[in-house]
């Protein structure tokens, strides 16, 4: 069985409906975020302050290689800038099935404005205007790196667990 991989912005809910579909398939759960923070013994936040957000990106695309080796049956959830550099797009789509978790701007924006602190990419900025703004750039790479695209309006993430799982025959 194929890797599953769900990607979507910040505050869609990946690491959620990941431990959903992990309790509902008996599928391993892998986190990049939380397997960086435990590889470099660092919250990302920190991360970013002391090395910037290019020396993450790096880290990103070194995981994502590292997975492609020997990573099989799992549920993958990606940091949301993942699908943003195009080596990190060809390396998922050989790594599995591509579940793009699509919310609009305002669901976004409710969801996030708790834990702006613990988002680099978020924090000092106009949350509002931020969240458009990334969304327009990314908007394109997340389509390009989906193999199925999930609305997830207003589902709680059982409900959504149980639509991938049927989407996708699991
Ligand atoms: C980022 C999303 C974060 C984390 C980092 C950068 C992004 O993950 O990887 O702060 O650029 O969208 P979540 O999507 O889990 O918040």
């Amino acid at each position: 069985m194929k890797n599953l991989i769900l990607e979507g912005f910040m505050g869609c809910g990946k690491s959620r409906i990941a431990r959903a579909l992990g309790d509902d398939t008996g599928m391993e759960v892998i986190d990049t975020d939380a397997l960086i923070e435990k590889e470099q013994k660092k919250q990302i936040s920190d991360i970013f302050a002391a090395e910037g957000e290019e020396a993450f990106r790096n880290m990103e695309t070194a995981l994502l290689r590292d997975l492609l080796k020997d990573t099989k049956n799992c549920i993958i959830s990606l940091g949301g800038g993942m699908p943003v550099r195009e080596e990190n797009r060809r390396i998922l789509k050989e790594l599995g099935t591509v579940v793009y978790l699509k919310a609009d701007r305002d669901t976004l924006v409710g969801r996030l404005e708790r834990g702006v602190e613990k988002r680099p990419m978020l924090s000092g900025h106009d949350l509002e205007k931020r969240v458009e703004e990334l969304l327009a750039a990314r908007k394109d790479f997340y389509d390009d790196a989906a193999d199925v695209i999930i609305d997830i309006g207003e589902d709680d993430p059982d409900t959504i667990s149980l639509r991938i799982r049927k989407e996708l025959g699991l």
